[in-house]
Order: structure tokens, then sequence, then C-alpha cells
């Protein structure tokens, strides 16, 4: 069962001498992961006054973020390069390194297998690493998104087969990233920080460690606790997104603009949160971690279904708009099979440069099924290769616009001039509601 950090914590000299050292922030940190969660916290954590060491198999990332220059949007080069300068942010591949850091925050991708179960071997591969040089007196902290029992099923025998123990000689926790890609307003530090530990040692110790870089730690009993936070979190929205998107079909057979009825619901008060429908789930959480947590309670004979029939609901949403191509086309005399149609946008959400899950992927895919020939622009995205075919961002000018049998939104990138796309384009399917209004 569980451990309950709310049990009053028994403090080892260990975790007291890490303590003090997150106090005097002469800690070193380890990150194992470097892309759009372990980045931004390196970043951050360097910021803070911390040394930061982080690790990565990507030679190229490596390179590339020794010498200042970050892949990932939301950190930029000066921002990098100051903390490399400063000596306080290095990257290395050299995995044998792991034992010189104080804590490792372990930010490694959870995908999901081809049959849509987690796929946890980033995170077994992390561990093993981690294990090789394991030592007393380190924290290791799991940022990854998994289901409940991740760190105590992998994470804990893996470190104590190398016969030191849990919350005595070193320090176990859970604690989610909640990192919103592009949010200008929400970032790592002032977003509150969720932490369960297996022993409460290890949950003082992993508030202690993040507590000079994010402005508020929230901490759990467990670590089960913890990682069912963060799939809760993002259950909601797919969810709620599935409602949204089922009332877009409705209010489509109902001859109702879905977009005027949620805003109009949107001004009560209380009691309403508004989401909004589109062409479908992307990115690395949303479409993927309620898998985590239905495959999770597969095994104990439960199905989740609110869970399934979100998922459901979302993954339709590209059919259903291809569909509304192909009507808007017919109605203009046209099939889809040689029509040519130019997608606005790409990634997954507005302004970012992440393609992971995109809808945008299985719209272009259906579109070019029917016969369509597709073209995209997205000045976030200039080429992407699916399927083993490249596609390269066109220019958007009133020409292409106007050469397209139909313009698809997508993305609502907020660089697009949308009202030269309502003067030029042929024909509009908007799928995020982009498009200027009529007066
Ligand atoms: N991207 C988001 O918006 C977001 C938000 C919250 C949580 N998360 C979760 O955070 C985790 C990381 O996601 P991400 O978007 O940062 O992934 P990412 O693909 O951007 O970055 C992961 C990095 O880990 C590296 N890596 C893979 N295996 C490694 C190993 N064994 N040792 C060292 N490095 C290794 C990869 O080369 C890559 O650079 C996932 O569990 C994800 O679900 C992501």
């Amino acid at each position: 069962m569980p451990e309950a950090t709310s049990k009053k914590a028994a403090p080892t000299p260990m975790a007291d001498a890490l303590i003090e050292k997150a106090g005097r922030r002469d800690a070193l940190f380890g990150i194992v992961g470097l892309g759009y969660v372990g980045l931004p916290l390196a970043v951050e954590l360097a910021g803070a006054g911390y040394r930061v060491l982080g690790f990565d198999i990507s030679e190229r990332v490596v390179d590339g973020l020794n010498a200042g220059r970050s892949h990932v949007k939301d950190i930029s080069d000066e921002q990098l390069a100051g903390v490399v300068r400063a000596g306080r942010f290095e990257a290395t591949t050299d995995m044998s390194r792991m034992g010189e850091p104080d804590a490792i925050s372990i930010c490694v991708p959870t995908p999901l297998s081809k049959f849509k179960d987690p796929d946890v071997s980033y995170i077994v591969a992390a561990t093993e690493a981690v294990k090789q040089t394991l030592r007393r007196g380190q924290a290791i902290i799991l940022e990854s998104t998994t289901y409940p029992g991740t760190t105590r099923e992998i994470l804990q025998p893996a470190l104590e087969s190398t016969g030191l123990r849990v919350g005595e000689d070193f320090f176990l926790a859970f604690s989610p990233e909640r990192v919103d890609p592009g949010n200008p307003t929400w970032q790592t530090r002032n977003t509150p920080k969720v932490v369960g530990g297996i022993t409460p040692a290890c949950a003082r110790v992993a508030c202690a460690l993040y507590q000079p870089a994010i402005e508020r730690l929230v901490p759990v009993s467990t670590t089960e606790a913890a990682e069912l936070v963060k799939l809760l979190e993002n259950t909601f929205r797919s969810v709620n997104i599935g409602l949204v998107n089922e009332m877009a079909i409705v209010c489509d057979k109902l001859g109702v603009d879905v977009w005027e009825v949620i805003e109009a619901a949107a001004t009560k008060p209380f009691g309403f949160m508004k989401f909004l429908p589109g062409p479908g789930l992307g990115g690395h959480c949303i479409p993927i971690d309620p898998h985590y947590l239905a495959w999770k309670m597969r095994g104990l004979n439960y199905k989740t279904r609110f869970i399934d029939l979100a998922g459901e609901l979302n993954t339709e949403m590209p059919l259903f708009w291809v569909r509304k191509v192909a009507e808007a086309l017919n109605l203009q005399g046209r099939a889809v099979r040689g029509a040519s149609v130019l997608v606005l946008g790409v990634a997954y959400k507005r302004d970012i440069d992440d393609i992971r899950e995109s809808p945008a992927l299985d719209i272009i895919r259906l579109l070019e099924g029917q016969g369509a020939r597709v073209s995209y622009h997205d000045s976030h995205v200039p080429c992407f290769t699916e399927d083993g075919h490249e596609y390269r961002s066109v220019a958007l000018t009133p020409e292409v616009v106007g050469a397209a049998d139909c313009v698809m939104v997508v993305t609502d990138h907020s660089d697009i001039d949308y009202r030269m796309v309502q003067r030029q384009a042929k024909l509009v399917v908007d799928t995020r509601n982009a498009m200027p209004k009529e007066a």
C-alpha cells in the first residue's frame, strides 16, 4: 500500500543534508531529457541559482544547447546562452556522469505503443542510466506523465536493486510537469507544482529542491496521487473537449453556430467553463495521457467510459471536418478528387511549432486519400515528413490563397492575415472560428 506523507515525517540525516544544500543553492541538478519539458525546467533551476547538468541521448540537442542554441520555442537563445555563459548550465550525452548531480529530474517522453498502450521504455532506459551510478544522498524525481504506480513499481525496485534504501539513502518522488508551450502567462516558475514522495522524507526533499525555482509547491500524500493529478487534469480537458466537439456536430445538424452558443453560455458567471471545439486533439499530452489511465484501469477490470467516449469523439473530428470540405466543394460543383486544398496551420495549437499528434496530419492524410492535392502554410513549421512524404510550407500570398479550391483553417495561428484569406479564397472551411465575422 502507498505510504502517506501526512504521517509524522521521520527526518533522516541524508534528507536534511540535501535540504540544506538546496537552501544554499549549491546542489547540482541533473535533468534527463532536454525537450519541451526538461529544457524550460533546467533554465528555471539555473536561473534560481543552481548549477544544472542536462542529459540527453541526442548529440544534436546537446551540441546545440552547449552552443547556446535553443530548440524549444519557449526558451530564447539569449536566455539559454545567459545560463551557459554563467557556467550554470551544461548538457551532455555522457550518462556515466549521472552520479554527479545531487538531484535528478527525469523528463523523458511517454508515448503510446502501436496498440495505444503506455510505452514506458524511455522511463525504463532513463532509470537504468540513473541506477548505474546511484549513490547515497541523491534525489530522483520523475516528471514524465505516466500511469499511477509507475514510480513505485518501476523506479523504486530498479533503484533499490543497488542495495540503497529509498527514503534513507536516496529519495524518490513524482512531480508532474504542467508546462503549456506558448503560454505567455503561465510558465514553469509561476505554475504551482504538485509533488508526491515515496516516503515523507522523499516529499520533503523534493519540495525543498524545487522551492527556489517554483513559486508554489503542492505536496500530496503519495506518488500515486501525484501521478493521478496529472492524468485527471488532462482527462478533464479531453472529456470537455469531447463534449464541445459533440456539440459542434449537434449544432451542425441543427444549423446553429456552435461558437455563438458557447460564447453566450460562457457569460454565465458560475458553473460553466469554456472549452472550444476544433479539428481534434493534438500534442504530446491530451490525446495520449488518458490512455495511460484507461490502460491501468483495464488491468484492474474497470472500463473508463468517459475517457473512451471522449477519445472516440475527438478522434473522429478530422473526419467530420474533411466531410465539411467535401460538402462545401460539392455545393460548388466540385469533387474532393482533383481539388486543391490549402491547409492553414499544421501545429497542434496556436503559435507553437509542435506537430506531434496534430489533427492536421490526419486531415491531410484523409484529404489525400480522397484524391485532393494538399498544400499547407505554417510559419512555425517550415517543413515536416509524414509517412515518408516531405511537405514544405508555401508562402501565404493572395495568389496562393486565390488559386486553392478550398482553404481549410486547421490551426488558428495569430500571424495569419485572415482578412486577406477571406478576400481571396474561393471557399473557406474554418475548424477554429478564426475567420473574421461579417458585420
Ligand atoms: N510537451 C508538453 O507540453 C508536456 C507538458 C506536460 C508534460 N509533458 C510530459 O513530459 C514528458 C516529456 O515530454 P516532452 O514534450 O518534453 O518530450 P520531448 O520529446 O520534447 O523531449 C524529450 C527528450 O528526452 C530525450 N530522451 C529520450 N530518452 C532519453 C534517455 N533515455 N536519456 C536522456 N534523454 C532522453 C529526447 O532525446 C528528447 O530530447 C512526457 O512524459 C510528456 O507527456 C509534456
